[in-house]
């Protein structure tokens, strides 16, 4: 049973959640995944896989109120009046009545759409009750200041690139004190950390891959994590964490292979989509 924590909507999150950007077949590895027990799948508008995240969940047996569902606003769908066409029409690929979570993908704020405009029409959506939650990703200081100043509403997540060699910190730190919780995108930094020397050798001592490695430093630093994988048994083992637990030393190792801005492996958020 994955931990679930609290969002400042009321509602509750499983830490662990399945991404699903690269999956091949989604509705297959979807209903492997919720099968092998995660509650929590994470798509998007962008991802293009909307239709078969939603059959991967019907196929899982699993009742859709049991599984933590999210979708996010792709880039050309900023202005107001296309939040609430496409969101619906995300809802009838995915097949639901209502998704837990519904994010603007990336703040784009050199867009003439003022992205505060955008989330002024995610509030309207979350009123509906067709979005659980409403909240943000990618969302820099600056941009969460905006649109919270503008509205008096703190967004329920904001979902960031966090993995070791890029551990965001001052962004975590920022969102997590005004009480937006911190979901990590890429926490195995897409793969390519997990030869790292430390990691392997904590990995050694725990008798555990390097991955489960990785995604326990994100979890005992209190974050959402939503790893991919497209092989089932890796998607099983991404789940299973619960068996062993870093030190405090453990915890400074890995933290000490921050790179900064150096270890980001996507766009700035202020660049992307331009
Ligand atoms: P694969 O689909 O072959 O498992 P991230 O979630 O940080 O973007 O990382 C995703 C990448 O990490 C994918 O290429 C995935 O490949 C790989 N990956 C996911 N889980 C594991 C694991 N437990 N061990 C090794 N590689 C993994």
């Amino acid at each position: 049973m994955t931990t679930t924590l609290p969002l400042n909507s009321g509602a509750h999150i499983p830490q662990i959640g399945f991404g699903t950007s690269q999956a091949a077949d989604a509705a297959r590895s979807v209903a492997e995944a919720v099968r092998a027990g995660y509650r929590h799948i994470d798509t998007a508008q962008m991802y293009g896989n909307e239709t078969g995240v939603g059959e991967g969940v019907r196929a899982s047996g699993v009742p859709r109120e049991e599984v933590f569902v999210t979708t996010k606003l792709n880039n050309g769908h900023h202005d107001p009046t296309d939040v609430h066409r496409t969101f619906q029409e995300s809802l009838d690929r995915l097949g639901f009545d209502y998704v837990d979570l519904f994010l603007i993908h990336w703040p784009l704020p050199f867009l003439n759409t003022d992205y505060v405009d955008t989330w002024k029409a995610m509030l309207q959506v979350q009123e509906t009750g067709r979005a659980r939650s409403v909240g943000v990703s990618n969302f820099q200081p600056e941009h969460l200041e905006r649109i919270i100043a503008a509205t008096g509403v703190v967004p329920a997540v904001n979902q960031i690139e966090v993995h070791p060699y890029f551990a965001n910190n001052e962004l975590r730190e920022f969102s997590k004190a005004r009480g937006i919780m911190v979901e990590a995108w890429s926490p195995l930094g897409k793969g390519t950390e997990l030869s790292d020397p430390v990691i392997a050798e904590l990995a050694a001592k725990h008798g555990h891959a390097p991955a489960q490695v990785i995604l326990r430093w994100h979890l005992q630093r209190g974050d959402v994590v939503i790893p991919k994988s497209d092989n089932p048994e890796r998607i099983r083992s991404n789940l299973d964490l619960s068996g062993f637990e870093l030190t405090e030393q453990d915890m400074a190792a890995l933290d000490a292979l921050d790179k900064g801005e150096e270890g980001r492996r996507s766009p700035h958020p202020n660049e992307f989509g331009k």
